[in-house]
């Protein structure tokens, strides 16, 4: 005869299925721990050979209610259940999809796939920048088995392991530094912190001058030595946008080196901002030796300024609205953008769009009414500032820029806009009637023939597109500020002029010439940020608006979302 079960057996039976039930996995998200591999130089025992003691902290107090950034849209709207977005999501996904495959296969840990030959090339250093870049976008469109595939490889990578003698400090910072902050935020992998603090660390020596300004390249051998030096010449942005990256490191880690370092620029901007040629803007370069930044007289939001811009009201969202100098900077600069650079070309419809072109002072302050690709993320900046400073003038102008780039992509015969063009100006921004004769005159100055121009531009310098986000950015800003639907339509139109122009088979290609009416001759290029930044607009723009929302997240200028601090 069997006896009962015998109540000690019985409870070892439930200890048993509770642990059981608590092991077992129970959603998908239950990151598997993944530990890191050290890298072979610890940047950390470096000790600064220019003190920079004592370290400021940020600032402290509880985090500002900062005013609503995103339209309200209704909760359970029609438009996001709508299978019509849903589709054009999944379009989006599956070119990522495409590119990613090959990354995979072809340029797996290298910095960039090579999208005609199925190769791979390194350009940032050979630390897998189009694997690091692309972190949270494949966290975003739900890949998450090749989102912790990346992990596993971006735990081994060696700071210390390249064929470059030094690395850019500003590339660096927003592609590797920035996608590593960001994937950590959304997963919370410990591991892309640890990666996140050992990169930190190693561009936290390129503060290491003089000045303690930082050096524009990072070079390892002076850095040990303690020989690093800032620049006499350099291009604005470099030094004027790594804010955002070593301010949220600081905030995660709790260490204020990170801070510290680019507050020292913060001042500098603050104190020489009045004090330039054109006052309220800073020139396009710096001498950050002599810690001079008035001596230049070209001032552009277009290359090489561009996110000097962008990170003054972004740096003041990071900070939960703690820090007004940044509120202060950007609308005194916003003033005199308004007054000297934004300028309305003469259409042939009299479209009330903008444009920011490039200013030069010498006896007079003279704009020349050029446009770049690189300029269009200025329509997101001035929205999303307008909506942060309770300013609806700047949330207007940024929609007049925004939908500027968006015209000029669909102007053109492949649908995309040139990286550099030129436009017949009116006086005013208020507009101007179409006059023909004006514009054959002003295109006739210009070498090149207008047969091959569309209405309204006078040249364009340079007609390539290399896989560019700036124009996306600021449709996508818009319209998770405005909920207008017409940015959604403007979208889909540039996505699939871009697929159309620059597919190849394993992913797409950056081309020659948008001017083209045949089909546009492709280079063997494809830059990080089109994983990192152009798709991940591009899906977010038609996903449900509270997918990264902008009153929680703000994004460094390559697309990595960093958390806002909350009261
Ligand atoms: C360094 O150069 C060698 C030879 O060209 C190459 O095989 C290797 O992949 C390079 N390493 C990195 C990290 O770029
Ligand atoms: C610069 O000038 C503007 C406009 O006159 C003013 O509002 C701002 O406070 C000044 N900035 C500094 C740092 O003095």
């Amino acid at each position: 005869m069997g006896r009962a079960l015998s109540p000690r057996f019985l409870v070892a039976i439930l200890a048993f299925l509770l642990v059981v039930f608590y092991l077992w996995p129970s959603n998908k998200d239950t990151p598997p721990v993944i530990k890191i591999t050290k890298s072979s130089f610890d940047w950390s025992t470096v000790q600064p050979y220019h003190d920079p003691s004592p370290l400021t902290k940020p600032p402290s107090g509880v985090p500002r209610r900062l005013p609503r950034i995103q339209y309200p849209f209704p909760k359970s709207s029609k438009r996001f259940s709508d299978t019509a977005q849903a589709a054009r999501r999944d379009a989006v996904k599956q070119t990522f999809q495409r590119n990613w495959k090959s990354y995979r296969k072809f340029a797996w840990m290298k910095d960039e796939l090579t999208p005609l030959t199925a190769g791979s090339k390194n350009t940032f250093g050979g630390w897998a920048a189009t694997l690091v870049d692309s972190l949270d976008t494949l966290w975003i469109m739900d890949l998450r088995t090749e989102f912790w595939e990346a992990v596993e490889a971006v735990a081994k990578i060696d700071w210390a392991v390249t064929n470059e003698t030094s690395c850019n400090m500003f590339e660096t910072t927003i592609r590797h530094l920035g996608g590593l902050l960001a994937a950590y935020e959304l997963s919370g992998a410990a591991v892309l912190l640890e990666k996140a603090v050992e990169l930190g660390d190693m561009l936290y020596a390129g503060f290491d001058t003089p000045n303690r300004m930082p050096a524009f390249w990072l070079d390892f051998r002076k850095a040990k030595n303690g020989d690093l030096l800032a620049d006499s010449h350099v291009a604005s942005a470099s030094p004027g946008s790594l804010s955002l990256e070593f301010t949220r490191l600081s905030q995660i880690t709790g260490d204020p080196k990170y801070y510290d370092a680019t507050s020292r620029i913060t001042e500098l901007l603050y104190g020489s901002q009045n004090a330039t040629k054109l006052p309220g803007m800073w020139p396009t370069f710096f001498n950050m030796r002599d810690s001079d930044l008035t001596e230049h007289s070209s001032f552009t939001l277009g290359a090489l300024a561009d996110s000097l811009y962008e990170y003054l009201p972004k740096m003041y969202a990071l900070l939960g609205g703690l820090d007004r100098k940044y509120e202060s900077m950007f609308l005194t600069a916003a003033d005199t953008i308004k007054k000297h650079m934004l300028y309305r070309p003469m259409t042939q419809t009299n479209e009330d769009i903008l444009f920011s072109g490039n200013v030069d002072v010498g006896w007079e302050v003279t704009l020349n009414p050029e446009g770049q690709h690189l300029g269009c993320f200025t329509g997101g900046m001035f929205a999303l500032a307008g909506r942060l400073f309770d300013r609806e003038d700047h949330v207007e102008t940024g929609g007049k820029l925004a939908r500027g780039c968006a015209w000029a992509y669909q102007a053109f015969p492949t649908g995309i806009m040139p990286e550099i063009f030129s436009m017949v100006h009116c006086e005013t921004l208020a507009g101007c009637e179409w006059d023909e004769n004006r514009w054959r005159r002003e295109v006739s100055k210009d070498s090149q023939g207008f047969i091959s121009l569309p209405k309204g531009f006078r040249n364009a310098r340079d007609p390539s597109y290399i896989l560019r986000p700036e124009a996306i950015e600021s449709v996508f800003l818009l319209y998770r500020i405005t909920g207008l639907e017409e940015y959604q339509m403007a979208a889909w139109d540039m996505f699939m002029a871009i697929e159309q122009a620059t597919h190849t088979e394993y992913g797409n290609a950056a081309i020659s010439s948008v001017t083209t009416t045949g089909v546009p001759i492709q280079r063997d290029s494809m830059e990080s940020f089109w994983l990192a930044e152009t798709l991940k607009y591009f899906y977010l723009i038609f996903s449900p608006p509270d997918l990264i929302s902008l009153d929680d997240w703000v994004f460094n200028t390559e697309a990595h979302p960093l958390r806002i601090p909350k009261p």
